[in-house]
């Protein structure tokens, strides 16, 4: 996944930002071997600004949110890269460390979770309960 920076005045100057994420590489390993699913991406948020990442399935979105917030799979790695959080180096950090800021300083709703509150149903192996989850019609997903 590439990023590209938009909608940024040239010339504004920005206090620091809140989040700045560069060089962010991340694999994961499975029986067929490790591949890398985030490419060295860079991006940065300012105070009160919103950024939005927007790619196609599979581009590595959540992969990126997940390795920011420490919660990559089992079989997922941070091959490399920075992530800033308050000017802070958090990446590398070891997960203890992250449950102390997580949910308190930094927080990820998950996609789909306003569906699966309200269906009450949550199966991430077959996506039922979520019409959101390509497994299943996307016309219910309105
Ligand atoms: N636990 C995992 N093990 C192996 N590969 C994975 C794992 N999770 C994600 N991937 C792979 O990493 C890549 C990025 O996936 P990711 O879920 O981050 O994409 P996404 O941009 O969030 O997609 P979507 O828009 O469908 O949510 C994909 O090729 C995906 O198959
Ligand atoms: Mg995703």
């Amino acid at each position: 996944m590439t990023i590209s920076p938009v909608g940024r005045l040239e010339g504004t100057v920005l206090p620091p930002p809140v989040l700045d994420v560069s060089g962010l590489t991340i694999s994961y390993r499975d029986q067929s071997g490790t591949r890398t699913a985030v490419h060295g991406i860079d991006f940065s948020v300012a105070p009160g600004e919103v950024v939005a990442l927007v790619g196609e399935s599979g581009s590595g979105k959540s992969t990126t949110a997940q390795a920011i917030i420490g919660l990559l799979p089992e079989n997922g790695r941070l091959d490399g890269g920075s992530i800033r959080l308050n000017l802070q180096e958090i990446a590398g950090w070891p997960q203890k460390r992250l449950d102390g800021i997580r949910g308190s300083v930094i927080s990820l709703v998950p996609q789909g979770s306003g569906q699966f509150a309200q269906s009450g149903q949550d199966d991430r192996q077959t996506g039922r309960g979520n019409p959101c989850d390509p497994r299943q019609s996307l016309r219910r997903c309105r």
